[in-house]
C-alpha cells in the first residue's frame, strides 16, 4: 500500500465555528515567538564573519584568516572555535526546553513564551554590550535559553487555538515569522557590516531585542488555551475562552472532547515516564524522526552559512551577501505556498513533493560544483554559472520552504495526546537543537572533506525521509486534535501499536461516556472527504 494511511482524514470531525478576528490576532501575536528563532539564525553567520568582531574576541581566528593564502575553496573557512561560539546558543536551548515542558503543562502556555522572551531580552541587552568572552557566551546562553522556551511553547499554543481546519495555516505563523527573523537579520547585517567605525556588530546583536520586546509584551496580553485551563483547573474560563475563540455559543461538543482528554490526561502523572510507552510509539517516533530529518535536509547550510558558501563557490563578498538574501526572500514568500495549502492539500503532499524537489536541486547543485571545481577545489565561475548555481539553490529553498520547514514544527505539535504533548514537544526542540547544533558544528569540515559531495549526502538523506513519510506518516489534516488517536489506529503500521481500549474518543460532558474505537472509527471512516 502505497499511502501511509488507510483511514479517511479528508474530512475530520468538524466542531461548530468560525475563525474569529481574536484567534487570528493571538494566533499571529503567538507566532512572533518564531522572530527570536528566525533572527538568531540569520544574525550569527554575518557576525561571524565581521573583522572587528573576530579582532575582538577572536584574535586567533582572525589572524589565521588573515595569513590564510590557500586557494581549496572548500577548507577556507574551517575554524572549530568560532562554530563553537555559534551553536552554543542550541545547547542552551536544548537544555532549557525540558524545563520549558514543566511551565508549560503546570503554569500554561503563555508564562513559558513571556519566560522565553524575556530571557531572550537580557541576552540580546548582554551580547550587544559584551566587552569580553565571558559576556559574549552568557549572552547566548540566555539567548539560547529564551528559544528553548518558545519553541516548546508557541506551536503547541497555535494548534490548541486553531479550529481543526485551519489548524495548518495559523501554525504555519510560526515557521513564517521564523523566516521573517532570518531575512531581517541578513537585511541588518548587510547594512551594519558598512560601518567603518567597527560597532556594528554591535548593533546586529543588540537588536535581537526588537524581536524578544515583541513577544515579551505579546504574551502578557495572551489568553492561554482552552486545553492548558482545562488541564490546570478552570473549567468556567475554558469554556469562556472557547466561546470567544470559535465565536459560537454552540461549543458543547468541543468542549466535551477537550474535558474528555484532560480527564484522560489526569490518569498520567508522570508524562516522561509515559511516553515511551507502546501506546506512545507513533506520536514518540515522530517526536524524533520529524526534526532529526529536518535538519539533514542540510538547511541550515544555507541559513548558516550562505555568505561563506556564496564566496566559496566563487562570488565576491558584497555578491555573496546579495545572493543570501535572496535565499532569504525565497523562503518567507515560498512559505506562504504552504499557509495557503496545508489544510487543503494535507501535509503528506507537501512533505513529498517538497522532498522530490529538494532531492533534485541538490543533485544539480552538487554537480555544478563538481564541474567546475572538482576534487582539488581550484577554479572560477562565469556569472551566468554562479547564477545558476544560485537559481537551483533558491528551488531548493522553496522546496525546503513549503515542507519541511514549517511542517517540521506542526506536525509534532499536533500528534500528540494531552497527557504528553508537553514532553513530546519538548523532545521535537531538543532533538532539532542538537542537530542544529551537529551540523552547524560540522559542516565547514564536512566541506573540507566530501567537497562537492557534500550536497549528494544530503540528498541521499532527503531521499530516505521523503521514503519514511510515505510510509509512515498518517495525514493529520482537518483532523481535531483531541481526536488524533483515531488517526493512529487506523493506520496500517501503527495501529497494531495501539490496543482497542487505549482509544477513548471523549464525550464526557454529553453523558455518553468514552466512544469506543470501533464506533469512532467507522464514523471517521464515513465522513466524506471535502
Ligand atoms: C528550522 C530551522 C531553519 C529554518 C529555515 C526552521 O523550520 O527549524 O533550523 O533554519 O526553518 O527557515
Amino acid at each position: 500500500m502505497a499511502g501511509g494511511a488507510i483511514v479517511n482524514t479528508g474530512g475530520g470531525k468538524e466542531y461548530p465555528g468560525k475563525l474569529t478576528l481574536f484567534v487570528f490576532i493571538t494566533c499571529v501575536v503567538a507566532a512572533t515567538g518564531g522572530l527570536i528563532f528566525g533572527y538568531d539564525i540569520g544574525i550569527s553567520g554575518g557576525v561571524t564573519l565581521m573583522d572587528p568582531f573576530l579582532r575582538k574576541f577572536f584574535p586567533e581566528v582572525f589572524r589565521k584568516k588573515e595569513d590564510d593564502k590557500s586557494t581549496n575553496q572548500y577548507c577556507k573557512f574551517d575554524s572549530q572555535l568560532l562554530t563553537t561560539f555559534t551553536s552554543s546558543l542550541y545547547l542552551a536551548a536544548l537544555v532549557a526546553s525540558f524545563f520549558a515542558s514543566w511551565v508549560t503543562r503546570v503554569f500554561g502556555r503563555k508564562w513559558s513564551m513571556l519566560g522565553g522572551g524575556l530571557t531572550f531580552l537580557v541576552g540580546a541587552a548582554l551580547n550587544g554590550a559584551a566587552q569580553n568572552i565571558l559576556m559574549l557566551i552568557l549572552g547566548r546562553i540566555l539567548l539560547g535559553i529564551g528559544v528553548g522556551f518558545a519553541n516548546q511553547s508557541v506551536p503547541v499554543y497555535l494548534s490548541e487555538m486553531a479550529p481543526a481546519k485551519l489548524r495548518g495555516m495559523l501554525n504555519i505563523g510560526f515557521q513564517l515569522m521564523i523566516t521573517v527573523g532570518i531575512l531581517a537579520a541578513n537585511l541588518i547585517n548587510y547594512g551594519t557590516d558598512k560601518i567603518k567605525a567597527g560597532w556594528g556588530w554591535r548593533v546586529s546583536l543588540a537588536l535581537a531585542a526588537v524581536p524578544a520586546a515583541i513577544i515579551t509584551v505579546g504574551s502578557v496580553f495572551l489568553p492561554d488555551t482552552p486545553n492548558s485551563l482545562i488541564e490546570r483547573g478552570y473549567p468556567e474560563e475554558a469554556q469562556r475562552m472557547l466561546r470567544r475563540i470559535r465565536g459560537t455559543d454552540d461549543i458543547h461538543d468541543e468542549y466535551g472532547d477537550l474535558v474528555a482528554a484532560s480527564e484522560e490526561s489526569k490518569l498520567v502523572r508522570y508524562p516522561w515516564a509515559n511516553i515511551v510507552k507502546r501506546k506512545y510509539r507513533p506520536q514518540l517516533t515522530m517526536a524524533i524522526l520529524i526534526p532529526f530529518f529536518q535538519q539533514l535536509t542540510g538547511i541550515n547550510v544555507i541559513m548558516f552559512y550562505a555568505p561563506v558558501l556564496f564566496q566559496t563557490i566563487g562570488f565576491g563578498s558584497n555578491a555573496s551577501l546579495m545572493s543570501a538574501l535572496i535565499t532569504g526572500l525565497v523562503n518567507v514568500f515560498a512559505t506562504f505556498v504552504s499557509i495557503f495549502t496545508v489544510d487543503k492539500l494535507g501535509r503528506r503532499k507537501l512533505f513529498l513533493e517538497g522532498g522530490a524537489q529538494m532531492i533534485v536541486c541538490q543533485i544539480i547543485v552538487g554537480t555544478l560544483i563538481a564541474i567546475k571545481f572538482g576534487t582539488s577545489g581550484e577554479g572560477h565561475l562565469s556569472k551566468a554559472y554562479a547564477a545558476f548555481v544560485v537559481l537551483f539553490i533558491c528551488i531548493y529553498v522553496a522546496g525546503f520552504a513549503w515542507s519541511w520547514g514549517p511542517l517540521g514544527w506542526l506536525v509534532p505539535s499536533e500528534i500528540f495526546p494531552l497527557e504528553i504533548r508537553s514532553a513530546g514537544q519538548s523532545i521535537n526542540v531538543a532533538v532539532n537543537m542538537f542537530f542544529t547544533f551537529a551540523i552547524a558544528q560540522a559542516f565547514l569540515a564536512m566541506l573540507c572533506h566530501m567537497k562537492f559531495g557534500l550536497f549528494y549526502f544530503f540528498a541521499g538523506w532527503v531521499l530516505i525521509m521523503t521514503t519514511f513519510i510515505s510510509l509512515f506518516l498518517p495525514e493529520t489534516k482537518n483532523v481535531p486534535i483531541e481526536e488524533m488517536v483515531l488517526v493512529w489506529k487506523s493506520h496500517w503500521f501503527w495501529g497494531k501499536f495501539i490496543a482497542d481500549e487505549d482509544v477513548h474518543v471523549g464525550k464526557a460532558e454529553t453523558g455518553k461516556g468514552f466512544v469506543h474505537v470501533g464506533e469512532a472509527a467507522t464514523e471517521m471512516t464515513n465522513r466524506k472527504p471535502k
